[in-house]
């Protein structure tokens, strides 16, 4: 069956140089690739090294055999409806015959080869919006970010929500300036520690409002910090406030803290460095009515923007604590035992160090506590060795997700900006209105400070109800 139509496909197929180089190819590619997608789109390959190997090893080659294929038909005088090659179908004897049966075989092959096609792209598209291919293909680039986002309330939201949103137009410019980066990726001149704020960066209302509405929550949330101090108990100490959240105000007032980003608010700010935690002139516009904050001398050149979440929740997900912080976090969560003396002032001591490299931190951080506890304490280091394996194995684990030297991230390279030091960028004596008015830094403005650093706050008692 369709012979004559096979024969003419085969003899122009191999009349053309181009055409037999990208058929080989697109035959070697396009099968393996085909049930690759199909099983990645039904089973979600977790493997990064597998998709590397096929979106970014075998894809580009099935692209590049596309390409030679079609230059083939191009340049070829032999085309399929070039004047040869219908005249010498016409030549042939039973010339319907022949002509009908290319037709169809050309558009058997077309359908398959497009059928194919469409299932690779659209899980190669879908690669490239994945976890896996923003955290883990530049690996050494982005390992910061995506070691602090594995361990965030973010864990399970795609990078791509965040940071390009739905929508055609951001993910063109999204893989526009991606180019930039591969270059500066491939020719090894990417900045260390990554620039942040992300120029560019899609406005959060876009964003984080595909999941989050503050208009439409309304009330307070209570923060509880439990802290250790370093004396030979590693004494806890709790901080108790209870956040006024509020809420945007959408059906009705707008007030607390997500005041900011009522419909009815704007806020702008003129900020003169990069980092933005530099700011000279904050613009509200409530309702109509504008009043404009300034400070004492001229208002300086600078940038303008108008305030959204990120302005405050600039780590929602890359978040990177302080040495203290992270310590006390490794209490709370059980990791570090705290029945032996002295333990947060020595593992405070062993992760503040300078270290060149994450693996030597590593070693030095245990030979530091190892050689602490041997000197002090020899014989807790004989009776229970396992205990103080548990304390270095969380010193190390604090370390390892907040300390990055390779890419110049040490304790605190990144301004939290959910904190005083965001809030007081605004909310300071220096920035003046017209009338004389500042923003408020009263300090039951934001938060009522239920406990500062207490041993046993009667407060928390009440609430746990002990
Ligand atoms: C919950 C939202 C969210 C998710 C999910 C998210 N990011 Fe981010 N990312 C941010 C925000 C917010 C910033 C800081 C933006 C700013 O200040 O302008 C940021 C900044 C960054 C930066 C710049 C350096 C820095 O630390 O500020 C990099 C790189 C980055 N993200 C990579 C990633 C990667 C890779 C993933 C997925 C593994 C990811 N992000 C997932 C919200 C997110
Ligand atoms: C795809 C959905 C999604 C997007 C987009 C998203 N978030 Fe979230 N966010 C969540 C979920 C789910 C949680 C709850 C996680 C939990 O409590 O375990 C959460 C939690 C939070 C919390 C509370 C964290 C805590 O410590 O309790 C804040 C604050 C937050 N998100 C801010 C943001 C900001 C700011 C953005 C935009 C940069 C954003 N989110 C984008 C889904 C999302
Ligand atoms: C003026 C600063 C500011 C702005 C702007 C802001 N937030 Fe918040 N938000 C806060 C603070 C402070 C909290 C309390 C969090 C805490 O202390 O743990 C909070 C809490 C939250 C929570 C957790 C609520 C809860 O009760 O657990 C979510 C979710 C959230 N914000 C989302 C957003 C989103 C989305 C936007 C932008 C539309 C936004 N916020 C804008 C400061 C802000
Ligand atoms: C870019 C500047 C800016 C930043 C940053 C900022 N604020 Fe504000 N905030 C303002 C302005 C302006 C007002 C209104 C002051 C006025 O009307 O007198 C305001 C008002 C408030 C109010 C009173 C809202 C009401 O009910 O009227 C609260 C609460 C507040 N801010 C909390 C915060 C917190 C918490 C942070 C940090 C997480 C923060 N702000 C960061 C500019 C800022
Ligand atoms: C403009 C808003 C704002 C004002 C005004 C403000 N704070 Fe805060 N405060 C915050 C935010 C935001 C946090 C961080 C909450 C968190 O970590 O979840 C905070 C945290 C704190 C903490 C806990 C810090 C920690 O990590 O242990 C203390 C203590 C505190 N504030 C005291 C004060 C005092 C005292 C004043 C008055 C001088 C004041 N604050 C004024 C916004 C404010």
């Amino acid at each position: 069956m369709w012979q004559e139509g096979w024969l003419f496909f085969r003899n122009f197929v191999r009349q053309n140089k181009f055409c037999l180089l990208g058929t080989l190819i697109l035959l070697l590619t396009v099968p393996p690739l085909t049930i690759f997608s199909i099983y990645d789109n039904i089973h979600h390959v977790e493997s990064h090294v597998w998709q590397e190997i096929f979106y970014l090893g075998l894809f580009p080659l099935m692209l590049l055999g596309l390409g030679l294929f079609c230059v083939g038909i191009f340049i070829s005088r032999q085309g399929f409806f070039s004047r040869e090659t219908v005249q010498e179908l016409m030549a042939k004897a039973d010339k319907a015959k022949v002509l009908r049966e290319t037709a169809f075989l050309t558009s058997v092959i077309l359908t398959v080869v497009l059928i194919c096609m469409g299932a690779i792209v659209y899980s190669a598209y879908h690669y490239t919006e994945s976890v896996n291919f923003c955290g883990k293909l530049c690996h050494r680039v982005m390992t910061p970010e995506f070691t602090a986002y594995q361990h965030s309330p973010h864990a399970h939201v795609k990078c791509v929500h965040c940071h390009i949103g739905p929508g055609a137009s951001w993910f063109v410019k999204s893989k526009l300036s991606g180019m930039k980066e591969v270059v500066e990726y491939l020719t090894n001149t990417y900045p260390r520690p990554l620039p942040t704020p992300v120029h560019n960066l899609r406005p959060a209302r876009e964003t984080c409002e595909e999941c989050h509405r503050p208009e439409y929550f309304v009330g307070y949330k209570l923060v509880i910090k439990e802290k250790r101090q370093t004396d030979k108990n590693n004494s806890k100490l709790y901080t108790v406030l209870l956040m006024k959240t509020g809420s945007g105000g959408m059906k009705g007032k707008a007030f607390g803290i997500h005041w900011h980003v009522s419909p009815e608010v704007k806020i702008y700010y003129k900020y003169t460095d990069p980092k933005r935690e530099n700011i000279v002139e904050v613009v509200k516009i409530e309702k109509g009515k504008k009043t404009v904050f300034k400070g004492s001398e001229e208002a300086r050149e600078g940038e303008v923007r108008l305030m959204d979440c990120m302005d405050c929740h600039n780590r929602p997900t890359h978040i990177f604590h302080s040495a203290e912080e992270a310590l006390d976090l490794e209490f709370v969560s059980g990791a570090m035992p705290e029945d032996l003396p002295f333990v947060k002032k020595v593992t405070l001591e062993a992760i503040t160090q300078n270290y060149p490299s994450r693996k030597e931190a590593k070693v030095k951080i245990a030979e530091y506590i190892r050689n602490y506890y041997q000197k002090n304490y020899p014989d807790l280091v004989k009776n229970s060795p396992e205990k103080i394996e548990q304390v270095i194995a969380a010193a190390q684990e604090a370390y390892l997700l907040n300390v990055f030297p390779e890419m110049k991230i040490t304790w605190g390279t990144y301004t939290n900006f959910l904190s005083h030091d965001g809030c007081f960028r605004c909310h300071n004596e220096e920035l003046e209105s017209e009338d004389g008015e500042v923003i408020s830094q009263d300090c039951s403005l934001c938060h009522n400070l239920l406990a500062e650093e207490e041993e046993s706050p009667e407060i928390l008692e009440t609430l746990l109800g002990e």
